[in-house]
């Protein structure tokens, strides 16, 4: 039995000029200029964190803002710390910023190895309702409203996914996997 967590980070997409890791290996995105890079550049990492998230009984959800990513990862806390040091490695974002990491009860994105938002994509109502000021600013949210806009926006999310008949990655793996409860 492990404790189960959650971790909130916000960080900044790399643009351009991303070099090889340090066994120089060339990462994937030496130039990102467009959104249409910026997306394909989600998608594989997408592709990734779904695979491993699901080995790893993590849940959570990935979304792309102007210059911004803001993720949650929740599962066990090794895995989650685990997996978060990978990501901190990972030259495709820089200016890593952890918002909040706490023991908690229950998952908030159980349905989803990693879910997916480009806030653009995002119904105008539900920034609106958490917009304080002319744009919306993640970083500057308490990590309860930003945590609840995430699930809010993976939501809305899921709902067109599923009119596009795309359903994001499920996470049926959770049965299996026992917590202890977190304490207050
Ligand atoms: C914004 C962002 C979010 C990521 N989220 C995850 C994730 O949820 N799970 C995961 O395994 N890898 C995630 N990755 C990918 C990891 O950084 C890493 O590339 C991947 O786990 C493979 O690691 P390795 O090449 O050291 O084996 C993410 C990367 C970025 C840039």
């Amino acid at each position: 039995m492990t404790t189960l967590v959650r971790l909130v980070y916000v960080s900044r997409p790399r643009t351009v000029g991303r070099q090889g890791d340090s066994q120089g290996r060339s990462r994937k995105a030496p130039r990102r200029d467009s959104r249409d890079d910026f997306l394909a550049m989600c998608d594989e990492i997408l592709v990734e964190s779904r695979r491993r998230n699901a080995d790893a009984a993590l849940t959570g959800v990935l979304v792309a803002g102007p210059g911004l990513f803001a993720q949650v990862l929740e599962g066990g806390r090794a895995a989650v710390s685990d997996t978060f040091a990978r990501i901190c490695r990972d030259t495709r974002h820089e200016a890593i910023e952890i918002l909040d990491m706490r023991a908690v009860d229950e998952r908030r994105f159980s349905q989803w190895t990693m879910a997916f938002s480009d806030i653009a994509d995002a119904p105008e109502t539900l920034v609106a309702r958490y917009r304080h000021g002319p744009s919306l600013d993640l970083r500057a949210m308490t990590p309860t409203a930003l945590v609840a806009f995430l699930e809010a926006v993976a939501q809305a999310q899921a709902q067109d996914n599923a009119l596009l008949g795309a359903p994001c990655p499920t996470a049926g793996f959770l049965d299996d996997v026992v917590f202890v409860e977190a304490a207050e």
